[in-house]
């Protein structure tokens, strides 16, 4: 179909490899910032963040935060021991580190992940989306592992957290300074078939 052939053409460039994991589609868009999909266990990803989806407070009650809490091992929760009572406000984030743990990322971005069920979900996942990015630009990181936040525990479709975290993505960076260097990598680490699916056809749609 014509989709297809559009797809194929986009992701026909050589395509990098993030810690080994193979990029399975990749684009840049207008205001610079490099987006790939990857399927992989996030903690396999080099990057300078991960952003961990939780609730209010940091703690390893979703998918994302077992994994990170098993990979990273005691010196991770040492580590983040010290933040334990630091509130996330709804649609807020909370970076951490650098640290040195299990994980292949010195920084941690902790998000008040919105449930399915909450009131203006998709509008929240959008401003806490917002809101990771601010914290990775404020502290001058440049590579940001993010996972299809909201549908996992929080039960979001998997479609509509990939269009909402990539829409937010793509907003966000069209207000900053004309001046400021334009050189983020933001890598989508899918662990489900369709949310890899969906990010890739989605990022192929996205109109910026
Ligand atoms: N690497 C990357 N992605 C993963 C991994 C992994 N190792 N394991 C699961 N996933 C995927 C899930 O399939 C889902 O698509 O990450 C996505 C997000 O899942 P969760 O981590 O459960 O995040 P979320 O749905 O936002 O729920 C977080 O968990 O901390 C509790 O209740 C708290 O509200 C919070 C919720």
């Amino acid at each position: 179909t014509k989709s297809k052939r559009k797809y194929a053409k986009k992701t026909s460039a050589p395509l990098t490899t993030q810690g080994g994991v193979e990029t399975l589609s990749q684009r840049t868009l207008r205001t610079g910032v490099q987006l790939s999909v990857l399927k992989a266990d996030i903690t396999a990803v080099e990057a300078d963040c991960y952003v961990h989806p939780t609730a209010n407070s940091v703690s390893f009650g979703g998918e994302v935060g077992r994994r990170l809490s098993e990979v990273g091992g005691e010196a991770l929760r040492q580590n983040l021991a010290q933040h334990a009572n630091v509130a996330i406000p709804v649609n807020g984030a909370v970076l951490t580190g650098p640290a040195t743990t299990g994980l292949k990322a010195a920084y941690l971005i902790h998000c008040n992940s919105p449930s399915w069920n909450d009131p203006d979900c998709v509008q929240r996942l959008e401003d806490t989306v917002k809101s990771c990015l601010h914290r990775m630009r404020e502290n001058n990181l440049k590579t940001l592992a993010i996972p299809n936040i909201g549908s996992g525990g929080n039960h979001f479709p998997k479609q509509t957290a990939a269009q909402t975290i990539l829409r937010s993505i793509s907003q966000y960076f069209q207000t900053r300074p004309a001046d400021e260097p334009r050189d983020e990598k933001i890598i989508f680490v899918l662990y489900d078939q369709q949310s890899v699916q969906v990010f890739q056809t989605e990022l192929t749609n996205l109109v910026e």
